[in-house]
């Protein structure tokens, strides 16, 4: 394959940010949505990781988009102000090629870079090899999983946790990371 060119995801991008998400969405068990967003919801969901001033990525190859992550508040509640969550999706014509590996890698280094301290991966499907290897190979420890909380096919789905932390601080910082955004909902755990 051809070199991997890693990128902001822009405006332009997001129809095809969109079909890469649908497929997984209609054919997996990695995200626990069942319905295919429109791309105007894509839209507002980049524009809100945008507003906290956090990463939405998108990986290149072949001139073609091959994937994308992002990463959004772990829980809207400001405790968590230090705590982000990845999202990671390839086009299934990439998969198993390193591209998650390289997006992964970048996004993991640019909130390390903003302040944040602590990753955390919610994974659909216990049974999801390719995002358990993803993860464990950047550092990731599983730390829970959820038996039987989703359901998609017919079939029951587990949640598994992974996390690793962002550097390697332990003192309290004096102030949130770059760009944080005080909830305007406290709802939610
Ligand atoms: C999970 C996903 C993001 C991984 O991205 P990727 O580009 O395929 O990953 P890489 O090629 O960098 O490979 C990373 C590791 O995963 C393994 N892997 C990738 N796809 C795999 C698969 N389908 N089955 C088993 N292992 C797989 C690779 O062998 C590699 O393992 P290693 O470190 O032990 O060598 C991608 O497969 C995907 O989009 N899956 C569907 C959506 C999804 O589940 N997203 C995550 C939601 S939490």
């Amino acid at each position: 394959m051809t070199e991997i060119r890693l990128r902001d995801a822009e405006l332009a991008d997001m129809p095809a940010v969109t079909a890469i998400y649908a497929h997984h969405v209609q054919t997996g068990y990695g995200s626990f949505e069942e319905i295919p967003p429109a791309v105007e919801e894509m839209v507002r969901r980049r524009d809100q990781v945008l507003a906290r001033g956090l990463p939405w990525r998108l990986a290149e190859c072949d001139g073609r988009v091959a994937g994308y992550c992002y990463a959004s508040p772990y829980h809207a509640r400001s405790a968590y102000r230090f705590t982000v969550q990845d999202s990671i999706y390839i086009d299934e014509r990439f998969v198993n090629r390193g591209v998650g590996s390289a997006l992964l890698t970048d996004l993991i280094g640019r909130c390390t870079d903003l302040g944040y301290r602590q990753m955390i991966a919610v994974i659909g499907d216990s049974g999801n090899e390719g995002s358990l290897r993803l993860h464990t190979r950047l550092g990731f420890r599983t730390i829970g999983q959820a038996v039987n909380v989703g359901i998609k096919f017919g079939r029951w789905l587990d949640l598994v946790l992974m996390q690793r932390a962002l550097g390697e601080h332990a003192d309290v910082p004096a102030a949130p990371p770059v760009g944080y955004l005080p909830p305007a909902d406290q709802m939610g755990p």
